[in-house]
Parts: C-alpha cells; sequence; structure tokens
C-alpha cells in the first residue's frame, strides 16, 4: 500500500469546485489501486486573508512542507485588488513557491483532438503542436532586488530587478534539456539578448549546460520573437525554456492554443527535497465561481502531472489523460469549450465521465 500525504489548497473562486472533482480523483484512485491518500486541507490565498489577514499562514507552509506533494487549486479575487502587495493572494502564491524552492515550472501544452475546432487559431496550424514550456519560477523580475515605488526629483518612481546568477540559469536549464531528452530533443530557449544583460548571461549559461547535452538541439529566439512565432506556427516547438516574466506569458499564450486556459495543468518543482505544487495554470475566475460552470480538466491533468512527477507512476498518468481523452471523444464539453452539437456537461458531470471512464479502464493499467 502506497500511503501519500496531499496537502489541498483550494483556495478562492472557482478553486473549491475544481478540488473537489480533484479529490472524488483521488477516490477513484483508491478504490482500484494501491494507494491511500491523507488530504490535509489548508488555508491559502482569499481564504487565509479572510481569516488571518495574511494570503500564506506559517501553518499552511509548514503542512506543505511535511507532505508528499501539494494540490493547489486556484485563488485571488478582486476584493484583495487593493490591498498592500505583500497581503494579497499573489504574494502568497509567490511565498509558497521560493518557501518550497520550486523553480522550475512545468507547463505542458496539450492538445487534445476532439478540440481542435476550440482554439481561435486554424486547425491546420495546431494539429501536432505538442509543446512544454519550462518556466524559470523563484528568480528573475518577480523576485529580484531592488524593487519598489519611491519619490526621485519630485516624482514617483516604480522599479523592479530582472536578475539571475549562473547558478539559477544552470539549474533550469538543466531541467528543460533533460526533459527535452525524453522528448523530441529540442529546446529553444527565450531571451531578450539583444537588449538585457541579464538575458545575455542566461543565453551563454545555457549554451554551456547545452555542451553536456549533445543530443538535444538549443536554438535561441527572442521573447517577441517567440511570441510569434507560437502562433504562427506552434507545431516547431518541443522544449520552451524561458525565466519567469517570459514563461507566464508564454504559458498563458500557448494555453490558447488548446482552446480554454481551463485545460491547462501545471507542475512546480525543486531540486527533489522539497515536495513540488501541482496547480491548473487557470485563475480563481470569480465570475463564474459556485455555478457548476468550471472546467475541471486542468485540475485533473494536474493530478495526472503529481503521479507522474512525484509519485513516478506514470501508468496512473496514462490512464487519466486517456479518461480525459476518450471523454472529450465522446462529446462532453464544459462551457469553456463548448461547441454546437456537444454535450453539455457542468463542473461536477464533467468529474464524474472523468472517473467513471477512469474506473472503467483501470483494469488495463494494474
Ligand atoms: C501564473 C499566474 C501567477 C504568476 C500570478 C497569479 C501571480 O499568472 O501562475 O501564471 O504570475 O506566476
Ligand atoms: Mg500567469
Amino acid at each position: 500500500m502506497k500511503l501519500k500525504k496531499i496537502t489541498l489548497l483550494s483556495g478562492d473562486g472557482i478553486g473549491p469546485e475544481v478540488s473537489k472533482e480533484g479529490e472524488k480523483l483521488l477516490t477513484v484512485i483508491e478504490t482500484q489501486f494501491d494507494y491511500k491518500f491523507e488530504i490535509i486541507k489548508k488555508d491559502f490565498g482569499g481564504v487565509a486573508i479572510d481569516k488571518y489577514g495574511i494570503p500564506l499562514p506559517e501553518d499552511t507552509l509548514n503542512n506543505c512542507k511535511k507532505s508528499d506533494a501539494v494540490l493547489l487549486a486556484a485563488i485571488g479575487g478582486t476584493k484583495y485588488d487593493n490591498l498592500p502587495r505583500e497581503k494579497r493572494p499573489e504574494s502568497g502564491l509567490l511565498g509558497l513557491r521560493s518557501g518550497l524552492n520550486a523553480f522550475s515550472n512545468l507547463r505542458p501544452v496539450m492538445l487534445f483532438d476532439p478540440l481542435l475546432d476550440s482554439s481561435t487559431l486554424k486547425k491546420e496550424v495546431l494539429q501536432g503542436t505538442d509543446l512544454i514550456v519550462i518556466r524559470e519560477l523563484t528568480g528573475g523580475l518577480y523576485f529580484g532586488k531592488p524593487k519598489g515605488i519611491e519619490t526621485r526629483n519630485g516624482e514617483k518612481v516604480g522599479f523592479n530587478t530582472m536578475i539571475y546568477s549562473e547558478s539559477e540559469i544552470k539549474r533550469i536549464a538543466k531541467v528543460a534539456f533533460e526533459i527535452a531528452r525524453k522528448r523530441k530533443k529540442k529546446v529553444t530557449s527565450v531571451d531578450k539578448a539583444n537588449v538585457l544583460d541579464v538575458s545575455q548571461l542566461w543565453r551563454d549559461v545555457v549554451i554551456e549546460v547545452s555542451k553536456d547535452y549533445k543530443d538535444v538541439n538549443l536554438e535561441h529566439l527572442y521573447i517577441d520573437n517567440a511570441a510569434m512565432q507560437l502562433i504562427k506556427n506552434p507545431k516547431q516547438f518541443d522544449v520552451i525554456l524561458a525565466e519567469n516574466l517570459f514563461g507566464d506569458i508564454l504559458s498563458d499564450e500557448g494555453a490558447m492554443l488548446t482552446g480554454s486556459i481551463g485545460m491547462l495543468p501545471s507542475a512546480s518543482m525543486g531540486d527533489g527535497s522539497l515536495p513540488s505544487i501541482y496547480e491548473p495554470v487557470h485563475g480563481s475566475a470569480p465570475d463564474i465561481a459556485g455555478k457548476n460552470l468550471a472546467n475541471p480538466i486542468a485540475m485533473i491533468l494536474s493530478i495526472a502531472m503529481m503521479f507522474k512527477y512525484s509519485f513516478n507512476d506514470e501508468r496512473i498518468y496514462d490512464l487519466i489523460l486517456k479518461s480525459v481523452k476518450t471523454i472529450l471523444n465522446e462529446g462532453y464539453r464544459t462551457k469553456d469549450i463548448y461547441q454546437d452539437g456537444c454535450k453539455s456537461a457542468g463542473t461536477i458531470e464533467m468529474g464524474d465521465l472523468i472517473c467513471n471512464k477512469i474506473a472503467a479502464l483501470s483494469n488495463q493499467y494494474v
């Protein structure tokens, strides 16, 4: 029996709804396979601000550190927008990422054939796209110092610092090359080396690291060109390696290739000494919260990634992916990916359909 301790941070908006579907999925895995999950629920984000005045209470972070994996749904809401920055939900998220030393963020852009018509891009452009964005997550502009707003010469100035050390670049580049080795063996490193010094160092270090990965092709693109190429011809990419902010932007753009940000999972991990975080790429979507409209697939695929990367169980990863694909093939859609002629499903129905499919297919995966 494999006992796994999972800290669940349901957060805000649609977070609790998609978390319920995630819990349902874990229960199905328990009944079909040799797993037992201890799920510890903790306050994080807006809910924690409401209760304790801060987005990431110490007790929450400590529990995350003691678990085998952290499952995070979504945080944030307009009611917190006017709080001082360090008290906002987003600061809690940055605190969690750095607290767990989760410097490497894996954001696979998985395209499911039945959804090719849901994207705003042409089917011919999309078909065959299979890429992953490796985003550096604990450095760069998000964390660099100095930062702030202050008065200089009688007017306010605002500033942040994009700063990377060689070792920070090296460790994330290695992750990208290792992943590329198991895929199509191509890394596209994104920077702005024609303008930014920090990008020049990024490029130099990535080239240095590439010498240990002669079997992997390395190319460099400036961020503006990369954004354009991702829309023009997404099939050219395999692994996209980017610093924190560039990766943030490119991964939202990548999400749109799949038709909906409600489809995209992510994993954030460090050097293995602390648990990884699994999280849908979407936000808390307060406008649709509590209406049974949210797409639970990003959450479900994030749990699939948890099995692959934290529990080293590709079998269950494959089973979950296959179940999602089958349900989409059968024509079921949540509102965000709905098209004429499809069968509409709410959050709960979509969760049930996928869970039932997992149960039905699981004997092929024991
Ligand atoms: C993401 C989000 C976060 C980020 C926000 C909510 C702080 O956009 O995970 O992509 O910028 O990293
Ligand atoms: Mg983002």
